[in-house]
């Protein structure tokens, strides 16, 4: 009687240790379930998805092959849920091999939960943005660039309140130029930070002066898009930007003109601007405001006058690029206070004086173009503080004398072009050390002597 209720005593702990295990196991497996595991795809989102599949624009495109309507819509390729609901939030179709017009009643546009859609790099075949795009509320993130689309951009994108960037490159509008309403747009999309029209046939000027107002704009991308209409300065004075492009961004039928004058408070990290071969005058002594600027190209203008020495104000640049502009007289003589420069490019130019000495302290230059310049004769001392050039070209120059011996210990560099200059003595032993280069041209110089058998080295 005793022993039995011992073992009964036995089994009943027994039970409760193995029902507590179980408890234990069973509450972590439901917690990682509801909680933490994901929320699978709704049926109403697999069945939009299922949907699209079927139109005949998407029928052919590979990604939508493991869309299988007995699998999780979640784990489809190109799309994301919501963890927590199911919901479809994400789609990205780029680059999908989509074929055909973009109907306006498509599936798509069922897909209410969206908030970020991209459909770059496929071919709507010159169908319009439909107008049902301003159903999808939600959108965060819209890419359409380089997906053939044309016609008008529906003013309905203007319902797109919560947009924070919107790529609408190489976008077609048989009217020339543009003539979406983009007041009537800018004044809703007061979240949008990132703004992309690079190739877009022609923007006019009324609509690209809208984009003053867009007030949270932190990247401005014009590059290759015909603007109608003076330079648009304007946009230097949006609050917050930090990145303009508007290399290639011819503008007819007058040009870009002049570059304006800066104002101080900029926070532009980045400007381009290259590329505009009838953007003329002046670099303005007021670019020295624009203080917060890493990245400066104005290369292949049609700028002239001397560099003014307000430039040296950039402390944090860490690229310049004024290649190939009509720039002349002496460079300021305190550039060497750009410290942080790892990108000079100031070839074809007319700039004279002493260039080389100043920048003798610009030891993070990794590029330095100076070729197709036409300094005061220079020697080649210069260069040996610069330890860490990966790219030294000086061809076209009026370089004279020997190259210095201390060039070898530039190990870094991968390009050295001395070519057409006149070095003059014998070629240093000491460019064998230079086991990284991958280019090397020293023709038409005024060199005696043997070519160093150091060079071996190289091969
Ligand atoms: C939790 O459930 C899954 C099936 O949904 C199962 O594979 C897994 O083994 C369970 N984990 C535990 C700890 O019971
Ligand atoms: C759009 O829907 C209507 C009916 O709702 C249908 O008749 C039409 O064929 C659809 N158009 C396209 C391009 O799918
Ligand atoms: C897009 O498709 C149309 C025909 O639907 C074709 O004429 C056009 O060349 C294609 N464009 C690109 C960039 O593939
Ligand atoms: C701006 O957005 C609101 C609602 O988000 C919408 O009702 C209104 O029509 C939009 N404005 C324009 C010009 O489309
Ligand atoms: C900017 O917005 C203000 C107020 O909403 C409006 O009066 C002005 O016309 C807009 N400017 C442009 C260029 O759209
Ligand atoms: C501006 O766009 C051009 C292409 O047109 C690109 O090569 C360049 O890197 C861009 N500039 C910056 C600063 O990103
Ligand atoms: C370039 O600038 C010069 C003046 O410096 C001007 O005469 C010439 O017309 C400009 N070229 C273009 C293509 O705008
Ligand atoms: C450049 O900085 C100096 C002092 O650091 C100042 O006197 C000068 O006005 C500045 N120039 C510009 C254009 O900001
Ligand atoms: C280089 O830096 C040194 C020390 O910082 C300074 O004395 C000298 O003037 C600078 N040289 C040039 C050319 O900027
Ligand atoms: C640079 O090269 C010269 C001559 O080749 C040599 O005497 C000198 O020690 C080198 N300097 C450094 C810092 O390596």
């Amino acid at each position: 009687m005793n022993r039995m209720k011992h073992e009964t005593l036995l089994s009943y702990l027994f039970l409760l240790l193995i029902s507590c295990c179980f408890f234990v196991s069973h509450s972590l497996n439901s917690s990682s379930t509801t909680s933490l595991g994901p929320f699978p795809c709704l049926p109403s989102q697999s069945s939009a998805l299922l949907q699209l599949k079927q139109e005949s624009a998407f029928s052919h495109a590979k990604i939508l092959e493991n869309w299988i309507h007995t699998t999780d819509c979640c784990s489809w390729d190109g799309v994301t849920c919501n963890a927590k609901n199911g919901q479809v939030v994400g789609l990205d179709l780029r680059r999908s091999g989509i074929h055909g017009p973009l109907s306006p009643n498509s599936s798509l546009f069922n897909l209410l939960h969206l908030e970020r859609l991209n459909l770059a790099y496929n071919n709507f075949s010159f169908s319009a943005i439909p107008s049902t795009s301003g159903k999808l509320s939600r959108l965060s993130h819209l890419d359409l660039s380089y997906s053939v689309f044309s016609g008008k951009v529906p003013p309905e994108i203007a319902r797109l309140t919560e947009l924070v960037s919107l790529d609408l490159s190489s976008y077609r509008d048989d009217s020339h130029p543009v003539t979406v309403d983009m007041t009537r747009l800018v004044q809703n999309l007061t979240k949008l930070r990132v703004l992309r029209l690079d190739q877009v046939t022609s923007i006019s000027s009324s609509i690209h002066k809208s984009l003053v107002n867009l007030s949270s704009l932190t990247s401005l991308s014009l590059r290759g898009s015909y603007l109608d209409g003076e330079f648009p300065d304007y946009i230097f004075n949006l609050p917050k930007i930090e990145a303009i492009n508007m290399s290639w961004s011819y503008s007819f039928p007058t040009g870009l003109g002049f570059l304006p004058e800066f104002q101080s408070g900029s926070n532009l990290k980045s400007l381009d601007i290259s590329s505009n071969y009838d953007l003329s005058g002046k670099l303005p002594d007021s670019i020295g405001n624009l203080k917060s600027l890493i990245v400066l190209n104005l290369g292949h203008c049609n700028l002239s006058g001397t560099i003014p020495s307000s430039i040296s104000n950039l402390s944090q640049l860490e690229r310049l690029d004024l290649s190939l502009n009509s720039f002349e007289g002496p460079l300021p003589s305190n550039l060497g206070n750009l410290k942080k420069l790892t990108v000079l490019y100031l070839s074809g130019n007319k700039i004279q004086g002493d260039l080389p000495h100043l920048l003798r302290n610009l030891t993070q230059l990794e590029e330095l173009d100076l070729s197709f310049c036409k300094f005061n004769s220079q020697i080649l001392n210069f260069v040996t503080n610069l330890v860490k050039l990966k790219n030294l070209l000086l061809h076209y120059g009026s370089f004279i004398g020997q190259i210095p011996s201390s060039l070898g210990n530039l190990t870094r560099l991968e390009e050295l072009d001395l070519s057409d200059n006149s070095f003059s003595g014998q070629v240093p032993m000491s460019i064998g050390h230079l086991t990284s280069l991958k280019q090397l041209d020293l023709s038409d110089n005024s060199f005696s002597g043997q070519i160093p058998s150091s060079l071996v080295n190289l091969m």
